[in-house]
């Protein structure tokens, strides 16, 4: 029999219904539209529609062809399936019935290259791709997540709204904007990833800084970390971690932070971030050091082989001001989240500008402030310092940042030289605190090191005196040539 099925009746569609792509399919009929659902396994279609067909409108379907046919033109087909292998097959499928000016949206976690890579092949049959980062897990999916697409301004202008509709809202403000062509929606993702990465292993740092400085419970500090949750530093991950340490585990009646085994583990996208940005050269510092410090926590044998033979030859830690310390480590937590912030900023401008993309950044920390995982209440100062100056060259320097971070820097000095003493790491505080006094230097030492490159390979080095590259004859009589 010809169809039955119905044809160009959906809005949008999402193909891969596993917790995410069911979720933000959920998202999209609770808002209204009809959405148009296909997994590569029929069961999961059929079990959405019967479990929460009262979301909305939906229209299943068996097959891609009967996928694609439901959908209205310009067709857009959201996939939402395991990154990698699995959404190139996705996209063949997709890319083999649908037609131009329709529109393939990747909201995985593809990395970025895959991306442009994706999209040039796309774009030579006439098909709109569109990389979408999306941030929040399930909850978001389903609730509003914070949407960073990119491809084709011509592709937003059909998606976007609906996209804008189902993310999360803060002060009635979607936080959804068209990130830039090609690759750059996931390129933010990745970086707002990055820097989730840097967050999260901060506030790790600050719990243990109160734990062995202050001899604090988990609970304690649980209640330390809920009262900064109250000012400055309010944001999801502080609001998670105060009840992350009040909890207590069934099983042993101990605080549930003491009966989890001490090793991060890591999906890949803090090490695509930080492998971008030694391709950049952009010293994203905090980051590295949070990706790193997970690969530290999981060098099992390297831990075994270290553990009671390495000698600390430190300090017992006594703190005589508990109120005094607690607002050093939060003045020092303050800081180090603004460096690594700014750093990750500085990524984005450098792959913008690379790349062509034209990135706004202001607009990235505004979709940052609901739906993801880094939603937090300073991203508001980051958007206004942009709005201030679009230009602006180094976020630690606009003057809110430099106030803030200013007020704090004696209390950041204390608290990593008494971790130092001490003999506890905290390598993204100290990297932090490193990377601004770096910055704010009048001279480095790289003078020296460009010397040595002179020295052994004849790199050539530049004077402060006088314009022109130079090479010193060091094995010769050390008289100095111009090179250009
Ligand atoms: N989980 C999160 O919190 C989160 C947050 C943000 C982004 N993401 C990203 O969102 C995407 C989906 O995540 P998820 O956790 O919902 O699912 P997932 O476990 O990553 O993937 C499972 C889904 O992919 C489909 N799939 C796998 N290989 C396929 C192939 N070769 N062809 C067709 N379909 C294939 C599966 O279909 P079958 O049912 O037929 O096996 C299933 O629908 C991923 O890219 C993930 O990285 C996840």
């Amino acid at each position: 029999m010809a169809s039955e099925k119905p044809v160009g009746v959906a809005d949008i569609g999402v193909t891969g219904l596993a917790v995410m792509g069911s979720n933000l399919a959920r998202n999209f009929a609770r808002h209204g539209y009809k959405v148009a659902v296909h997994n590569r396994s029929f069961a999961k279609t059929e079990r959405l529609v019967a479990e929460h067909g009262d979301d909305g409108t939906f229209v299943p379907s068996e097959s891609v062809e009967d996928f694609v046919a439901s959908l209205s033109r310009p067709r857009v087909a959201v996939i939402m399936v395991k990154a990698g292998a699995g959404t190139d097959a996705v996209i063949d499928q997709l890319a083999a019935v649908m037609e131009p000016g329709d529109i393939i949206v990747d909201a995985g976690n593809a990395h970025f290259p895959d991306t442009i890579r994706r999209e040039n092949a796309l774009r030579a049959k006439g098909l709109h791709f569109v990389g979408s980062g999306v941030s929040g897990g399930e909850e978001g999916a389903l609730l509003g997540p914070s949407i960073m697409p990119g491809g084709t301004k011509e592709s937003y202008d059909r998606l976007g709204p609906m996209l804008e509709d189902i993310s999360a809202k803060v002060d009635g403000v979607p936080c959804c904007t068209h990130v830039g062509p090609d690759g750059a929606g996931h390129f933010v993702k990745m970086v707002h990833n990055g820097i989730e990465y840097a967050d999260m292993q901060l506030i790790a740092e600050a719990y243990d800084l109160l734990r062995q400085g202050l001899g604090a419970s988990a609970a304690e500090i649980g209640e330390i970390f809920a009262e900064w949750n109250r000012g400055d530093l309010e944001s999801f991950l502080i609001e998670i971690t105060a009840e992350v340490l009040a909890h207590t585990d069934a099983d042993t009646g101990n605080a549930f932070v003491d009966v989890v085994m001490d090793r991060a583990e890591q999906k890949g996208t803090g090490r695509w971030t930080v492998q971008n940005g030694l391709d950049l050269g952009v010293p994203i510092t905090g980051i590295a050091e949070a990706t790193f410090a997970r690969a530290l926590s999981g060098s099992v044998p390297q831990r075994e082989a270290a553990r009671g033979v390495l000698p600390a030859n430190a300090g017992t830690w006594e703190v005589t001001d508990r109120a005094g310390f607690i607002e050093d480590v939060r003045q020092a937590l303050y800081a180090s989240k603004v460096v690594a912030y700014s750093q990750g900023f500085d990524q984005i401008a450098a792959a913008s500008a690379e790349n062509g993309w034209d990135i706004d950044r202001g607009a990235m920390a505004r979709i940052w402030r609901g739906g993801c995982i880094i939603r937090a209440r300073f991203l508001n100062r980051i958007t206004e310092a942009y709005e201030e100056n679009p230009d602006l060259q180094l976020l630690l320097a606009a003057p809110y940042f430099t106030e803030a971070v200013g007020n704090g820097v004696a209390a950041w000095r204390r608290i990593v030289a008494q971790a130092a003493l001490n003999g506890v790491p905290t390598p993204a505080f100290a990297s932090s605190l490193a990377y601004y006094d770096g910055v704010r230097a009048d001279r480095l030492p790289a003078a020296l090191v460009q010397a040595q490159r002179d020295f052994f390979g004849a790199h050539t080095y530049q004077r402060v005196d006088r314009p022109g590259t130079f090479h010193t004859l060091w094995s010769g009589d050390r008289s100095e040539e111009q090179q250009d």
